[in-house]
């Protein structure tokens, strides 16, 4: 099986991005290392917290006209729409597919960081290094964290 343990290859050093890519790797752990009965709760947390971590990338790519947001902001959609799908195979109790889709995302998640969110962070290191935007920007409390 496919795993991501969170490293230094990871980091993008844009500290809003590293700490919702380090919550990712740690949620998507708990997920495969979860057993059958607690695996659709587990992979449903995983999905929360992706809304979260694609809407905000999304938000900045939009806010800050960034030129290859289309790609980006089309792959998050993509692979959103497949987590969802092993949501539902998860409750209908498809488990071994599950655990396939998530070996697939942790290799996934491992590329994307590495190309297309390392672009975008260094455009927002580069376009708005106090932050994404003033009221938003570091220190301010706020973290995409799943709700409970
Ligand atoms: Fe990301
Ligand atoms: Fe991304």
């Amino acid at each position: 099986m496919n795993t991501v343990e969170w490293s230094e290859a990871l980091l993008l050093d844009y500290p809003p991005m590293d700490e919702v890519h380090h919550a990712f790797v740690d949620l998507l752990a708990l997920a495969q290392a979860a057993p059958d009965a607690a695996l659709p709760q587990a992979w449903a947390a995983v999905i929360d917290h992706t809304v979260l971590h694609f809407g905000r990338e999304d938000d900045w790519m939009k806010r800050t006209r960034f030129a290859a947001a289309d790609a980006h902001i089309m792959q998050h959609k993509v692979v959103l729409n497949v987590m969802r799908e092993g949501l539902a195979l998860a409750r209908t109790g498809q488990m071994q597919a599950v655990r396939e889709m998530a070996g697939e995302l942790a290799v996934w998640f491992a590329k994307h960081t590495q190309t297309l969110d390392a672009a975008l962070a260094l455009h927002m290191r580069s376009a708005h290094p106090q932050g994404p935007l003033s009221r938003r920007g570091q220190g301010s409390g706020e973290r995409a964290t799943a709700r409970p």
